[in-house]
Order: structure tokens, then C-alpha cells, then sequence
């Protein structure tokens, strides 16, 4: 057998192998915000995220200095606009999350 043949069956095993373990992981996971992700799908995501952030906006700053008043004003704008449904520490755990994020991501509530 050929080289090149040998390579194509090698790599095509490995994506299968690939396929066969998302597929399971899929299977017995599922999809939730609120799981802490794997370590795989953490670096999938980064480099996702970096392959789609332009190169330039990689290189913004914050124009907002990080001081205490400026925290306090961000946690408290956190809790009259956003906590009602991501919940005051973001874990998603909120008065109207289920139900809400439900009927938003357009599921059968
Ligand atoms: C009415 C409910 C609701 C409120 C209020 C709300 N959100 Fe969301 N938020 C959602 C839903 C629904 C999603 C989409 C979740 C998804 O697609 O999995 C979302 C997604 C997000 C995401 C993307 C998260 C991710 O992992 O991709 C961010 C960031 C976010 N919201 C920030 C905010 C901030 C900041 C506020 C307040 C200024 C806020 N949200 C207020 C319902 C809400």
C-alpha cells in the first residue's frame, strides 16, 4: 500500500474516532450553558472565537478604568438589567430563567 493511502486511512480513523466521541459525549450530554465545559470543548471554543474576532478588535482595550465605583455601577446596572434572568452571579439560575430562556430560544415551554 501507498504511502499517501496509509495517511488518508490513518487520518480518515481519526476523524471517525472523532465523530464517534462527540457523537457519545452529544448523546449522554447533551447541550447546557450551565455544564462546566470539557477541556475540549473550552479550547474549541477560544480559538473559535478567536478565528472569528477581526484582528483589530483582538487589540481593544476597555476605555473604562477598573475602579471600585466603576465595578459597583457595573454590578448594579448586572442586577437591574441582567440578573433577572442569568442570575445575580451569572450562573443562570434566576427567577425567570427556565421558562423565559425557553420560550426566547423558541422551545415548547
Ligand atoms: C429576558 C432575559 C435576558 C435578560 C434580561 C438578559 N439576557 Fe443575556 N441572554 C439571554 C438569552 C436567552 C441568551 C441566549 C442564551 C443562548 O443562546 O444559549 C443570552 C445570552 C447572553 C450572552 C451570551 C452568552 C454566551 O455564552 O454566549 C451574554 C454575554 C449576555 N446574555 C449578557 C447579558 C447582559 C450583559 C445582560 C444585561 C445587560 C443580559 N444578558 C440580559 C437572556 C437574557
Amino acid at each position: 500500500m501507498r504511502t499517501r493511502t496509509k495517511a488518508v486511512i490513518v487520518i480518515g480513523i481519526i476523524v471517525l474516532l472523532g465523530a464517534v466521541y462527540l457523537g457519545v459525549a452529544i448523546a449522554r450530554h447533551g447541550f447546557s450553558a450551565r455544564e462546566k465545559p470539557s477541556r475540549l470543548e473550552e479550547f474549541l471554543a477560544r480559538h473559535a472565537r478567536k478565528i472569528a474576532t477581526p484582528a483589530d478588535a483582538r487589540e481593544l482595550k476597555n476605555p473604562f478604568p477598573v475602579t471600585a465605583q466603576s465595578m459597583a455601577a457595573a454590578r448594579a446596572h448586572w442586577a437591574d438589567h441582567c440578573a433577572s434572568c442569568h442570575a445575580l452571579d451569572g450562573g443562570g439560575n434566576a427567577v425567570r430563567n427556565a421558562d423565559t430562556l425557553r420560550h426566547l430560544l423558541g422551545g415548547s415551554a
